[in-house]
């Protein structure tokens, strides 16, 4: 019998944890531009750990700032809403990640290479087409988090992990779910997690789209910058490669972009420093 979406969110809430109220809390103030500094930094307080992870962070190369920043809310100023939304919410998610069981013949450093190269790999690309500022770092969280369903898909479907894992041996990961699972795959598996923790929109849409952008319509620019990272750290064996992957990611992506595939070179010749670096934030 095939697995339905529904069968999907029964599973997730079953075998999966919620966030903790802090994360959540903390993740839907800082969702709201107008949040004033001092209402979240009341929220932060209430979260020891997320307290010590805010202040490290501003003092961590990350930022390299000059001064040492020993006031939460100076802190949570410096680093704005949105850095402390994606500080919160890594935090929550790696924890709950971390607590989980995982198969024996899964590679999670490979895993969570993999997901710090993708998202570094996404900042990148940002960068280079001069993103806002304010939301480059959402372009890291995204690409870290682009591959979560996977993690999602072996803790509810342990008895197909053995099944794909073998199949990813002479094709990709998204054909050997689609025809293990019936349909299903860590796209739309990600996407059920993604609504249940209330990740937002933007995030939830790289959860479901960051394979098949064309599918959906007028695929969001920050899916189709993880859709180019994902395949660039595939092809280029940046952490876990699970399957044969597409070896060039579709023209298309670049196009709507305004990027050229040279951008792949340049990225190449950072990118293990910047993995270093933004291994800082998440060990924080
Ligand atoms: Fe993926
Ligand atoms: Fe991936």
């Amino acid at each position: 019998m095939p697995y339905t979406l529904e069968d999907v969110t029964r599973l997730i809430e079953e075998n999966m944890p919620s966030l903790s109220p802090t994360a959540s809390k903390v993740i839907k103030l800082a969702n709201n531009i107008n949040t004033p500094p001092a209402e979240l930094t009341q929220v932060i307080k209430l979260d020891p750990v997320l307290s010590a992870k805010v202040l490290k962070l501003v003092n961590s190369s990350y930022f390299s700032l000059s001064n040492q920043i020993v006031s939460l809310e100076k802190a949570v100023i410096l680093l704005g809403l949105n850095t402390i939304k994606n500080l919160a919410l890594s935090a929550a998610v790696l924890a709950q990640m971390e607590s989980g069981k995982a198969h024996k013949d899964f590679d999670s450093e490979a895993f969570w290479k993999h997901s710090l190269a993708v998202g570094v790999t996404a900042k990148l690309i940002a960068q280079k087409r001069g993103v806002e500022k304010k939301v480059i770092e959402d372009y890291f969280i995204s690409g870290l988090l682009h591959d979560l369903g996977v993690l999602a898909e072996f803790s509810v479907f342990p008895e197909t992990v053995d099944r794909l894992l073998l199949a990813v041996e002479s094709v990709n990961l998204y054909d050997a779910e689609d025809l293990i699972l019936d349909g299903l795959t860590h796209c739309s598996i990600g996407h059920v997690l993604a609504q249940r923790w209330a990740l937002s929109e933007e995030l939830s849409n790289v959860l479901l789209q960051h394979h098949t952008p064309w599918d959906f319509d007028k695929p969001s620019e920050l899916v189709l910058t993880v859709y180019i990272a994902n395949i660039i750290c595939k092809k280029h064996g940046i952490g876990l490669i699970m399957g044969v992957p597409p070896f060039e990611p579709d023209e298309r992506a670049f196009t709507s972009l305004s990027i050229t595939p040279s951008v792949e070179n340049e990225i190449l010749e950072v990118i293990e420093a910047e993995i270093t670096k933004a291994m800082e934030f998440l060990k924080v």
